[in-house]
C-alpha cells in the first residue's frame, strides 16, 4: 500500500518488515494527545495566516470528529500506516478530503511525536500524584488507631527496641511524600512544548510556537530545536521516580508479607486482597503484596532500558527513540495498579493488636532502657551495657525475661536498681518516653500525624516542608 511518505520509494517494503517498524500497536495509547497537539497546531498555523481560516476551520472539524470517535472506541488503526500520527493524518484525509494534507504544514512527526508524550507524561503524572495522596490519606487513618499500639521494632530483622505501630506506618507516608515531590518537582521539565522544532531544524513559515504551547497549556518552549526533538529526559525522570517510589512499595509488601505470615501474625489481608491455593486447602496468600514487590522489577528493567536506548544516539530524532514508549505506558499502569491496590490493602487490613502486645512482652527489647537508667545514675554507658548483657544472658539460662527478675537479683546485677525498674521495663513506658522530636513516643508520633494531616491539606506547589529550620 502507498505510504504517506512514499513519493521517493520506488518498491514498498513487505508485510512483515512494515509490521517490525510499526509503532501502531503501543502508541494508539496517544491518540486524543495527537488529536489535541493536531488541534492547537492547526489553530496556530490559522492564526499565523499560514493556512486559511476556511482551511482551518474544515481540519478542525474533520479532527474534532476523529476525537469523538476515539472516545467512543471506534477507531480502527491499521499498521499499514505505521505509527498513531500517520494514522490519524491518513484518517482525517479519508474524513476531510485532501485539505487534511495540510495539517503536517510546518510540522514532523519528531516534535510531534516528542509533543504527545510531553502531554501525556504531564497528565497521568498528575493522576500519580493524586493516588499517592489518596494512599498517604489511608495511612495516616489507619495510624491515628494504633497509636498507642505497641509493636516490636527491628534492626537485622532482629527484635531491638518496641515502637507505636503508628510510627513504624507513618515511616511509609515520609516516603510517599518524597516521592510526590519529586514527582512535582519533575512536572517542570515535562511541562514543555517541543512542537514547532520540526523534524530538527525548526522551519521557515511563519509559525508561533509560544501560542500553540500556550493553547496546550505548557508552561513553556524549548530553546533548541535539536534538544527538543531528541530529549527523552523527562521519561527517564519519570522511571527513575517510579523505580523509587516502587522501591518503597515493595519494601512495604515485603513488611505486609512478612507480618501476615503464620510466624509473625501482627496483621491479617482481607480476604479480597489474597487468594487460595489450588491443592493446599488452609492457605491464605498474600498475592497481591507479592506481585507488587515483583512488579518493581520490571519498572527498574524500563529505566536500564531507556537509558541504554539513548546512551550512543547521535543528535537529533533516530528510530531508536520509538523504543521509549512501551516502557513508559507500562511504568503507568504499573504504578497506578500498584498503589489502588496498596490503598485498599492497608485500608482493609486488620492489624492484631493482642499478638503485638504479647510479642513486646516476650523478648529483650527492652533492655536499652535498663542500660539508659542505669547511665541516668552515673555508671558509664558502656558498663551500663556490659552489666544488662550480662543479665539478658542470665535470663536466657533461666528461661525468663528481664522483668520476671526479682528486685534481689537485679540489685546483684547493680545496687542502684530499685523498684521503679519494673515500671521502666514495661514496653508501653518504653515507647512513652522516646519524646524526641521524630522518636516513636506518643505525643511525637501524634504530632507527627498533626503534620502530615497539614501538608496534606496545603497545595504541594506552597509546600516549604519537612524540616523547618532556622537557617
Ligand atoms: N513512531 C515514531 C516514534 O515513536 C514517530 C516518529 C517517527 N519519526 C521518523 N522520522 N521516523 O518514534
Amino acid at each position: 500500500m502507498k505510504k504517506l511518505w512514499g513519493g521517493r520509494f520506488q518498491k514498498s517494503a513487505e508485510e512483515w518488515v512494515d509490521e517490525f517498524g510499526a509503532s501502531i500497536s503501543f502508541d494508539q495509547e496517544l491518540v486524543l494527545e495527537d488529536i489535541e497537539g493536531s488541534l492547537a497546531h492547526v489553530t496556530m498555523l490559522g492564526k499565523c495566516g499560514i493556512l486559511s481560516q476556511e482551511e482551518t476551520d474544515k481540519i478542525k472539524e474533520g479532527l474534532l470528529r476523529l476525537k469523538e470517535k476515539a472516545e467512543r472506541d471506534e477507531l480502527t488503526f491499521s499498521i499499514s500506516e505505521e505509527d498513531i500520527h500517520l494514522n490519524l493524518e491518513k484518517m482525517l484525509i479519508e474524513e476531510i478530503g485532501p485539505v487534511g494534507g495540510k495539517l503536517h504544514t510546518g510540522r514532523s512527526r519528531n516534535d510531534q511525536v516528542a509533543t504527545d508524550m510531553h502531554l501525556y507524561l504531564k497528565k497521568q503524572v498528575q493522576s500519580i500524584i493524586q493516588l499517592i495522596t489518596s494512599f498517604q490519606e489511608t495511612i495516616i487513618e489507619k495510624a491515628e488507631r494504633h497509636v498507642e499500639t505497641v509493636a516490636p521494632g527491628y534492626t537485622h530483622l532482629q527484635r531491638a527496641q518496641p515502637i507505636s505501630f503508628a510510627h513504624h506506618l507513618m515511616a511509609y507516608f515520609w516516603m510517599l511524600e518524597r516521592d510526590k515531590k519529586r514527582y512535582q518537582e519533575s512536572l517542570k521539565r515535562i511541562d514543555v512544548s517541543p512542537l514547532g522544532a520540526g523534524a530538527l531544524a525548526g522551519t521557515t513559515f511563519p509559525i508561533d510556537r509560544e501560542y500553540s504551547a500556550a493553547l496546550l497549556g505548557f508552561s513553556g518552549v524549548y530553546q533548541n530545536s535539536l534538544d527538543a526533538v531528541s530529549d527523552r529526559d523527562f521519561i527517564i525522570e519519570f522511571l527513575n521516580d517510579s523505580s523509587i517510589l516502587m522501591m518503597h512499595l515493595s519494601r512495604f509488601a515485603e513488611e505486609l508479607i512478612l507480618w501476615s505470615s503464620q510466624e509473625f501474625q501482627f496483621i491479617e489481608l482481607d480476604d479480597a486482597f489474597s487468594t487460595g491455593s489450588s491443592i493446599m486447602p488452609q492457605k491464605k496468600n498474600p498475592d497481591m503484596a507479592e506481585l507488587i514487590r515483583g512488579k518493581t522489577g520490571r519498572v527498574y528493567g524500563h529505566l536500564i532500558s531507556l537509558l541504554t536506548v539513548l546512551k550512543g544516539l547521535p543528535l537529533a530524532y533516530n528510530k531508536d527513540m520509538q523504543e521509549d514508549k512501551e516502557g513508559m505506558f507500562d511504568v503507568v499502569h504499573t504504578v497506578m495498579g500498584s498503589l489502588k491496590i496498596f490503598n485498599g490493602m492497608v485500608r482493609t487490613m486488620k492489624v492484631n493488636e493482642s499478638k503485638l502486645t504479647e510479642s513486646v512482652h516476650h523478648d529483650f527489647s527492652n533492655a536499652t532502657e535498663l542500660a539508659d537508667y542505669l547511665a541516668a545514675k552515673g555508671i558509664p554507658f558502656r558498663e551500663a551495657h556490659e552489666i544488662v548483657g550480662k543479665l539478658v544472658l542470665h535470663c536466657i539460662q533461666k528461661k525468663c525475661y528481664l522483668a520476671d527478675l526479682s528486685l534481689e537479683d537485679l540489685k546483684e546485677a547493680s545496687p542502684v536498681i530499685e523498684e521503679d525498674i519494673y515500671q521502666i521495663l514495661s514496653p508501653y513506658q518504653a515507647v512513652k518516653r522516646r519524646n524526641s522530636l521524630g522518636g516513636t513516643g506518643f505525643e511525637q508520633v501524634k504530632q507527627q500525624i498533626q503534620y502530615a494531616k497539614e501538608l496534606l491539606s496545603q497545595p504541594l506547589s506552597n509546600d516549604k516542608r519537612q524540616m523547618d529550620l532556622p537557617v
